[in-house]
């Protein structure tokens, strides 16, 4: 019984998103980080979309673009991005997990700048928080994952939709120069915890930002 509901159950208006974009970066020293760098293109045309079409959007954004009508919080690494969102979601009906988190992070940062040394420097990186996974699922809130993969997209993407208890999946096929990763242009597989996969074909990351806007409104609103 969320905003969907209200408008009929076709669109996002009168709901409340959660979107987290952008690559986490690890403090490894004051002025050094390890993770990952993405262009956060697909998270915020989602984003965008759905402010446009009457949802009240909080982006968590280590990218900060600064979004016509979408509150943004500004975060860094993998625990400020848990903290944000963790304030953000009791109020929310909908979680976009589009970030790219660092898989890997060092456990502390040095306190004062590393100095370059003559031989390598060696870090160890322990595994790093599982941000989706420390957002539990709870009634009334659609939680949605993406998986970029090399290969095996759909049993990939399929094993994590489970394994972290989400109600949606997008999985991208990455690896090619033509889509996905800091391409304008991308094409995804839907997968959902109930229902049959949904194919969106090559198309501009705003146009696969609406079929996945709609595939969410389906999937929280099936009778409608
Ligand atoms: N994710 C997360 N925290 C992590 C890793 C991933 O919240 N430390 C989220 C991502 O934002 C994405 C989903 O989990 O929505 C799947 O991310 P992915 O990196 O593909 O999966 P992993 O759990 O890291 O599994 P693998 O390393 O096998 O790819």
């Amino acid at each position: 019984p969320t905003g969907g509901a209200r408008n009929g159950g076709n669109s996002v208006a009168g709901t409340r998103g959660v979107v987290s974009v952008g690559g986490t970066g690890e403090g490894m020293d004051p002025v050094r980080l390890v993770g990952n760098c993405v262009s956060g293109k697909m998270g915020r045309a989602w984003a965008e979309g759905a402010a446009a079409r009457g949802a009240e959007v909080t982006l968590v954004t280590t990218v900060p673009a600064d979004l016509e009508g979408v509150h943004e919080i500004a975060v860094t690494s993998a625990r400020e991005m848990l903290a944000a969102l963790q304030s953000a979601l009791p109020q929310a009906d909908i979680l976009v997990m589009a970030a790219a988190v660092a898989d890997y992070a060092p456990e502390t940062a040095a306190p004062s700048k590393l100095h370059r040394g003559k031989g390598p420097l060696s870090l160890t990186l322990p595994p790093n928080v599982d941000v989706l996974q420390q957002l539990a699922p709870r009634d009334g809130l659609f939680r949605v994952g993406f998986a970029a993969e090399t290969e095996e997209l759909t049993s990939r993407a399929r094993e994590k939709l489970e394994r972290k208890g989400l109600d949606m999946i997008v999985a991208n096929q990455v690896g090619s120069p033509e889509q996905g990763l800091g391409s304008d242009y991308n094409a995804v597989t839907i997968l959902f915890a109930k229902g049959a996969p949904i194919e969106v074909p090559r198309a501009s990351q705003g146009e696969v930002a609406a079929r996945i806007r709609h595939a969410m409104a389906a999937a929280r609103h099936p009778a409608s």
